[in-house]
C-alpha cells in the first residue's frame, strides 16, 4: 500500500479520532487530539496518509528533554500488518531523537500481543508491571523501556 508519513494536522482530527476509537476501549475526546496539535509544545503528532487522501493510522510522541514517550498509536484495522505501524513508530522515534531523545517509554496492555510483539521487536523491553491498570477491564499494564544502545539502533538503521 503507498503511504507517507507527515505532521499531524488540526484538519486530520476527525479520521484520527475516528481510529482511535475503533481502536482502543479508552479512546481520547477529540479536544485532546487539538491540544496535541495545536498547543502542547511536547507533542510530536503525526499520520500515515495513503495515496488517496485518507489517513491509515497515527502516532503521538511526548518528547520530554531526552525522553521521548509513546502517547497514542493505533493504524486501521483494515491497514494493519502492512508495515504502517512500524513506520510510524520508526519514524516518531528519529524525530524525537532528532530533538534529544535519548530514552523511550510507552505502557501497554499486557494481553495486547500485536503491539508487545512491535514494541519488543523494536528493541523496547518490560520494565516493571502496573497491575489492574486499566479501569475499564483492570488488565495490566507492561512499561516498556527502550534504552539508549537500542534507541542508537533504531536510528541508525
Ligand atoms: C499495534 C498496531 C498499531 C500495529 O500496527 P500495524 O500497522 O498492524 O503493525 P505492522 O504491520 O507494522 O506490524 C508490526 C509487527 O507486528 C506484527 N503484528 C501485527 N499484527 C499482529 C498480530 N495480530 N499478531 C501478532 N503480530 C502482529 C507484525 O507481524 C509485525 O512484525 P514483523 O515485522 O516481525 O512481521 C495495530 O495493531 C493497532 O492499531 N492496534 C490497535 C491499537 C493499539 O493496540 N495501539 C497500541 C497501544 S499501546
Amino acid at each position: 500500500m503507498n503511504y507517507s508519513i507527515r505532521p499531524m494536522q488540526s484538519t486530520d482530527i476527525p479520521e484520527v479520532f475516528e481510529i482511535d476509537k475503533a481502536s482502543a476501549v479508552l479512546y481520547w475526546p477529540e479536544r485532546s487530539y487539538h491540544f496535541e496539535v495545536e498547543q502542547n509544545e511536547a507533542s510530536r503528532p503525526f499520520v500515515a496518509v495513503g495515496s488517496d487522501g485518507k489517513i491509515l493510522g497515527f502516532i503521538v510522541f511526548w518528547l520530554i528533554i531526552d525522553e521521548a514517550h509513546l502517547a497514542n498509536f493505533a493504524v486501521c484495522a483494515k491497514a494493519r500488518c502492512m508495515g504502517i505501524g512500524r513506520a510510524l513508530l520508526n519514524h516518531g522515534l528519529r524525530v524525537c531523537y532528532e530533538g534529544g531523545a535519548r530514552i523511550s517509554f510507552l505502557e501497554v496492555r499486557a494481553g495486547n500481543a500485536p503491539a508487545i510483539h512491535l514494541y519488543e521487536s523494536t528493541g523496547y523491553h518490560t520494565e516493571s508491571i502496573r497491575k489492574q491498570y486499566y479501569q475499564d477491564n483492570h488488565e495490566d499494564a507492561l512499561l516498556m523501556n527502550l534504552d539508549p544502545e537500542e534507541y542508537e539502533e533504531v536510528v541508525r538503521n
